[in-house]
Order: C-alpha cells, then sequence, then structure tokens
C-alpha cells in the first residue's frame, strides 16, 4: 500500500509540470481527483489495512491527498486568472541547484602531501598492490620467521602464496631502486592491505605514501630536516612533533615520528590510546641489505625512507574520529569536504 501511496504521489509529480492550460487540468481533474480517480481507489483500500497499520498508512494517504488537492487548486487559480488560460513562464522561480561532487577526503589528503613532496624534488611513482613475496618481505630484509609473514597479518593470494596483497609501500623501493641509478629521490603513493580487526582506529584496506632517497653520503638528520619541512607545511607551523627510536627491518637507525593528538591536544583520549601522541610515519636510515637486495652498493650510497599513513592524516584533517567513517561514504559525510 505505501509503496502505491508512493507511486500515486510520482506520477502527480510527473503529471504536474505538464498541465498547462485549463483542459490539461480538467484531465489531471479526471485522473486523479473524480469518484473513479486513483486517490479515490486508494482511500478505498484503506478499509482493508491491519488495524496496527491504519493509522500510518492513513497519515501518508491523506497528505498525498492534501498534496494533489493543493497542487490542482493552485493550478487552477493561476490558469483562470491568465487571460488565455494558459501558463506564461514563471521568471521569479529560484533557479535549479546544480551540486558537482569532489574528492574524496583520502585522496585530498594525499594529493596534497604528494605536491608538498613534489616540491621538494621527490618524483613520484607508483606500482602493484598485489605483490610477491619477494619485494613485500624477503628484499626489505624480513628474517624469514618474521610474524608479519602470517597468514593473520598477510592476505596472501589463494592458490599461490608468492602472491599477496601487498603489506606496505615500502616493495616500492625495491622496484624503484631496481629500475633506477641514484640519486633517486622519490615517493611513492598507494593502497596497501592487513589482516586487521576492523576498529575505529584501523581497517584491513588503508593508505601509505613512502619516501625514498639514495645518494652518497645521505645523513639521518637530513631525513630529520626533510620530514619536518613536510610536517610543519601539512600541520602548520605551530605544530608539534616528536621522533621516538623504533625497529623496522628495512631501516637502521629507525624512528617514529609522532604528532600531537589532535582530538585531545595532547591530554589522551580514545583516538591517541591516552598516549597524546599520535603515530603519523616509520622513518630512518635504509638499511644496507635493503640496498644489496635492490642492486645498490651500501659502500657507495646511504639513503633515507620514510613511510606516512595516510588515512590518520586525514583525521587530522578532517576531525573525523572513526576511520571507518572515510570508507562507507555516506553522502552527508563527503560532501562536507
Ligand atoms: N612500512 C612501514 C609500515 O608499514 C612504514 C615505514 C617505516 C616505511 C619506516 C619506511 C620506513 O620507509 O623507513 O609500518
Amino acid at each position: 500500500m505505501i509503496e502505491d501511496i508512493k507511486s500515486l504521489r510520482a506520477k502527480v509529480e510527473i503529471d504536474l509540470p505538464n498541465v498547462k492550460t485549463l483542459d490539461d487540468l480538467e484531465n489531471f481533474r479526471l485522473k486523479y481527483l473524480i469518484k473513479k480517480g486513483e486517490l479515490q481507489s486508494l482511500l478505498e483500500r484503506m478499509k482493508d489495512v491491519p488495524k496496527e497499520q491504519k493509522k500510518d498508512i492513513g497519515i501518508e494517504l491523506n497528505q498525498v491527498k492534501k498534496f494533489i488537492e493543493a497542487e490542482f487548486e493552485n493550478l487552477k487559480e493561476r490558469l483562470e486568472s491568465d487571460s488565455d488560460g494558459s501558463l506564461d513562464i514563471d521568471l521569479t522561480l529560484p533557479g535549479r541547484k546544480n551540486f558537482s561532487g569532489s574528492l574524496h577526503p583520502i585522496q585530498q589528503v594525499m594529493d596534497q602531501m604528494v605536491s608538498i613532496f613534489v616540491k621538494l624534488g621527490f618524483s613520484v611513482a607508483v606500482g602493484p598492490e598485489i605483490e610477491d613475496e619477494y619485494h613485500n618481505f624477503d628484499a626489505a630484509n624480513f628474517a624469514p620467521e618474521h610474524p608479519a609473514r602470517d597468514m593473520q597479518d598477510t592476505f596472501f593470494i589463494k592458490g599461490n602464496s608468492n602472491y599477496l596483497l601487498r603489506t606496505h609501500t615500502t616493495p616500492m623501493q625495491v622496484r624503484v631502486m631496481q629500475s633506477q641509478k641514484p640519486p633517486i629521490r622519490t615517493i611513492m603513493p598507494g593502497r596497501v592491505y592487513r589482516n586487521e580487526a576492523i576498529s575505529a582506529r584501523s581497517l584491513a584496506e588503508f593508505h601509505q605514501i613512502e619516501g625514498l632517497y639514495i645518494d652518497k653520503n645521505v645523513t639521518f638528520a637530513q631525513l630529520k630536516g626533510t620530514m619536518m619541512l613536510f610536517a610543519k607545511q601539512m600541520y602548520g607551523e605551530n605544530s608539534k612533533f616528536r621522533f621516538r627510536p623504533s625497529y623496522f627491518p628495512f631501516t637502521e637507525p629507525s624512528a617514529e615520528m609522532d604528532i600531537t593528538c589532535f582530538l585531545c591536544s595532547g591530554k589522551g583520549c580514545r583516538i591517541c590510546k591516552y598516549q597524546g601522541w599520535l603515530e603519523i610515519a616509520g622513518c630512518g636510515m635504509v638499511h644496507p641489505n635493503m640496498l644489496r637486495n635492490s642492486g645498490i652498493d651500501p659502500e657507495v650510497y646511504t639513503g633515507y625512507a620514510f613511510g606516512f599513513g595516510i588515512e590518520r592524516v586525514a583525521m587530522l584533517k578532517t576531525g573525523i574520529d572513526d576511520i571507518r567513517l572515510l570508507y562507507e561514504n555516506d553522502v552527508r559525510i563527503l560532501e562536507q569536504f
């Protein structure tokens, strides 16, 4: 019944703009408003509606009835007052609004990060999301029994466990070093996958931007300088950062970069796990094994690398405190950015 009421309203709405003369109006009346018309036939069906639905359906039907009658009266008044019985164009009507789409907040953040690094002289490279175990783990100096290689952490491709959905953008470092000669200064944005429990903070699918700089005599101070320069442009001059010593198989020494939590300004909350700080990037000096595995002589060249998570930054920028909202694609959220 509700469906029929809705479809009656839809029909009326289609017919209304075509009522341009008094004859059209009479046809409209004959179609909808007489005893044998479509409205009356719905009203008659009310007696068969189960008691508990009567109220809701009654309200709905009454609204449509009022709508049709009001539109009829309105048109009648206008057509009769018009000398030749036809409607002129009403130039005072407001125009129809055009809705235009926009880039997804994650894409906007990626574009912004990429453009800052491009200005710092980095080129951009992209590569496969289905990666082989060699590039994702072996070449990146992961030990054979490293837990990240476990099915519980990584999505392997069914039927061929040499292939997997890349768990990070770091394998792109290897691909770039295999295909370019130093000096190399490249960033590698892309989507990555991990077999994670979904929560307000993490998803099984997310984005990273990897960075790599290989040359003679590259230093940790240069890495820190670049990271700070980037972060100040991205988050503003007044944001606070810190570097913590860390461990990654593909860098030595390694560090993590934190920013003060946007939600609680450092007091401690759900998003920052009550730490006051959010980790935004891992970084370090490229491990000699990683260089060797990629065909670069670690006795001649050194380099730094970094990896930023995009979603965390998108959350910082948009103020969205549940990462799942970024993926549900509810227009009410998306149209705000
Ligand atoms: N691949 C690391 C991860 O997914 C992030 C990372 C850390 C990348 C340190 C780097 C790096 O290039 O130097 O957690």
